[in-house]
């Protein structure tokens, strides 16, 4: 049994990975800025009530309810195997072009696919230390590849998550010494509200996809870039 914490869990990817990995027997940490307001989370919180089910308020642009966060779960836990940095915004409309965008958006994108992750990861990595199998899982996209990028699509979304890629392998070799597994990790096109209706899979069929590849991490894959299944020929950094 893994103890994993998951960012943005109260919708979409982030709330299939808590079911996932709650089925899947682990003890979870589900987190989000307004947990209360979710009413799956709500039903999950009366389904489950054990110590391995706990739901905390997190706000991962705020430092304050980040450290907040850490504050509350870090007497309850003596590790933390598993840290899945999935909160996630896209504040772009599909095609907009760069004179017409809101320059706005690059900022909001950045404070939470980017600084989001630096903040949860450093402020929970004395918990993660504690592991003897640690993992941290950035929830990236192939909007985030460069190498892949064909179009002007999603300005700084796609800019965020390739910073967020970057972010990954400079982390990854930090923490190299110390055998903390960081990956990138794109879940595929996804019905949730950012994927939209005509998306390819489940929120659910990603999740358990997603459950999968991160229970067969290995050490030498750290600082890679993987599709949801674990194939990372179809990831280009
Ligand atoms: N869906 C796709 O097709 C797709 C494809 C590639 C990558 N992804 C990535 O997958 C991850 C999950 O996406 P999704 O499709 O599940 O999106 P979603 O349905 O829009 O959910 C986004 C989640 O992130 C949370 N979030 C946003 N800002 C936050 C903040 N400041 N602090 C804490 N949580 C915050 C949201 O919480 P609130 O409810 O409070 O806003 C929500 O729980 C994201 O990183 C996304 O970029 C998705």
């Amino acid at each position: 049994m893994s103890s994993v914490l998951i960012t943005g869990a109260n919708r979409g990817i982030g709330l299939a990975l808590v079911k996932e990995f709650l089925k899947q027997g682990n003890s979870v940490i589900a987190t989000a800025r307004q947990p209360d307001k979710s009413d799956e989370l709500n039903t999950l919180r009366k389904t489950f009530r054990n110590p391995g089910f706990t739901v905390i308020p997190m706000d991962v642009t705020s430092t304050n309810s980040v450290n907040q966060a850490y504050t509350k779960i870090a007497p309850t836990i003596s590790k933390l195997d598993i840290l899945i940095n999935n909160a996630g915004i896209n504040p772009d409309s599909k095609e907009e072009k760069i004179e017409d965008m809101d320059l706005a958006h690059f900022r909001i994108s950045f404070e939470v696919n980017v600084v989001g992750v630096a903040r949860v990861s450093r402020i929970f990595l004395p918990l993660v230390r504690k592991s003897n199998a640690p993992r941290i899982i950035n929830i990236s996209s192939g909007a985030g590849s460069i190498a892949m990028k064909t179009d002007f699509k999603l300005y700084s979304y796609s800019t965020s998550k390739a910073a967020l890629n970057m972010l990954t392998r400079a982390l990854a070799a930090e923490l190299k010494s110390d055998k903390i597994i960081v990956v990138a990790l794109s879940p595929g096109w996804v019905r949730t509200d950012m994927g939209g209706d005509d998306a390819e899979i489940s929120p659910e069929e990603s999740a358990k996809c997603i459950f999968r590849t991160v229970d067969h991490l290995t050490v030498n894959e750290s600082g890679q870039f993987f599709g949801r299944d674990g194939n990372k020929d179809n990831y280009n950094w």
